[in-house]
């Protein structure tokens, strides 16, 4: 049975064996911003999950720009070394594409690891002074941002830069620039954090001024050939937010920055956002965004289940599928979607017996499919 899910697409120049995509998930486990052994193990065993590309969790692209102390960077050349140690680990167990999502926590940086409590962290904690486009807390009981200037804003652009400057020497496959979830750059789009007066607040154009720059910056340090794509929001479900037409006209001037293609997610601005949380929740923006705008288009939220996924991309709502959660639950989520749609996935040849196909006869199957 030929199945879109497993069917081979490109972004950019880069050739996918198939439409899944494991979404980037912040592991909390770094050191100084260097990734350790829980990166190998977690980012090894995904690579065995049957999709095609692998992207490393948000980066960030200075030790402040970091979401907690226990999130990775790539601003230093001990950062560096680990994310090459990393992904020579990855290219010697599978040909999974990788690549890395580049950001900036702007407001909600500094916070506890989720394990560690909710909200920020103090200063006796190790926590550090945020900064954002203005001076607004996140929520309650969050330490107020410093409001960047200009020499702040060139800086954190410039270390964008930087950063994609050493992903593209360690040879990471692709590069997401993170525009969503209420860090800096999506701070900047929305008016519910962004309340400057100068050309980077106020109207669309003006609050999308800042993450075009960077994005244009980026785009000049990777290599031309290389993809470079943004995840982006959707919407912020929250009144007076970003809304899914604004983030059609943010993804158009993306694209003609030469964007290579946006993952349409959303929320996280502000605490109280009002999230219609349900299977493929987030699905109706990116079938918006891709009609408008024609970019390769990645859904995700809530999508869990093979045929879920399989009528997404056959009802041409999106050009792939991003999984985050289901991922972590079943690391073998694409070999398992392979048998549920009737197709077959690439296994390593070590696991080759695991098959489901060469399985002796009268093995119960039943269950996985
Ligand atoms: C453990 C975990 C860590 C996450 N870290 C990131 C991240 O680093 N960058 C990001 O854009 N989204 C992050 N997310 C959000 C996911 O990428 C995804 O957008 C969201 O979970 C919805 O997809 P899902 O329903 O498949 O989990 C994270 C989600 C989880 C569960």
């Amino acid at each position: 049975m030929s199945s879109r899910l497993f069917s081979t697409f490109k972004i950019g120049h880069l050739e996918l064996e198939n439409r899944i995509v494991i979404a980037p998930m912040c592991q909390y486990s770094a050191v100084e911003g260097s990734m350790t052994d829980w990166h190998k193990m977690h980012l090894g065993s995904l690579a065995l999950s049957g999709a095609s590309l692998l992207i490393i969790e948000a980066t960030g692209v200075v030790p402040e720009g970091r979401i907690s102390h226990g999130c990775v960077g790539l601003y230093s050349d001990e950062n560096e070394a680990a994310i090459s140690r990393s992904l020579k680990f990855i290219r010697g167990i599978s040909p999974i594409k990788v690549g890395i999502q580049l950001g900036h926590a702007g407001r909600k940086a500094s916070a506890c690891r989720p394990w560690d409590g909710q909200g920020a962290q103090s200063r006796e904690q190790g926590g550090w002074q945020t900064v954002a486009p203005s001076a607004i807390a996140l929520a309650p009981g969050w330490p107020s941002p410093d409001a960047l200037d200009r020499a702040g804003m060139d800086a954190i652009r410039n270390a964008f830069v930087d950063s994609v400057r050493r992903a593209a020497r360690i040879g990471l496959d692709l590069i997401e620039f993170h525009s969503t979830h209420g860090y800096l750059i999506s701070e900047f789009l929305s008016p519910l954090a962004n309340k400057r007066t100068d050309e980077y607040g106020g109207s669309l154009e003006n609050r999308m001024r800042y993450p075009l720059e960077v994005f244009a910056a980026m785009r000049a340090a990777w290599p031309a050939q290389q993809p470079l794509g943004a995840k982006i929001t959707g919407s912020d479900f929250a009144d007076g937010g970003i809304t899914p037409e604004e983030a059609v006209i943010y993804v158009r001037a993306l694209k003609a920055a030469g964007c290579d293609y946006v993952t349409v997610s959303g929320g996280g601005t502000v605490l109280d956002a009002k999230v219609p949380l349900g299977p493929g929740y987030q699905v109706p923006f990116a079938e918006k965004v891709k009609r408008e705008t024609g970019i390769t288009t990645g859904a995700v939220g809530l999508i869990s289940d093979p045929h879920q996924a399989e009528k997404i991309l056959v009802d041409g709502k999106a050009d792939f599928i991003a999984l985050a959660r289901a991922m972590l639950f079943n690391p073998r989520w694409g070999c398992h979607a392979a048998v549920a749609l009737g197709t077959e996935v690439r296994y390593a040849p070590q696991y080759a017996r695991a098959q489901p196909k060469v399985w002796p006869p009268g093995a119960n199957l039943g269950s996985l499919k």
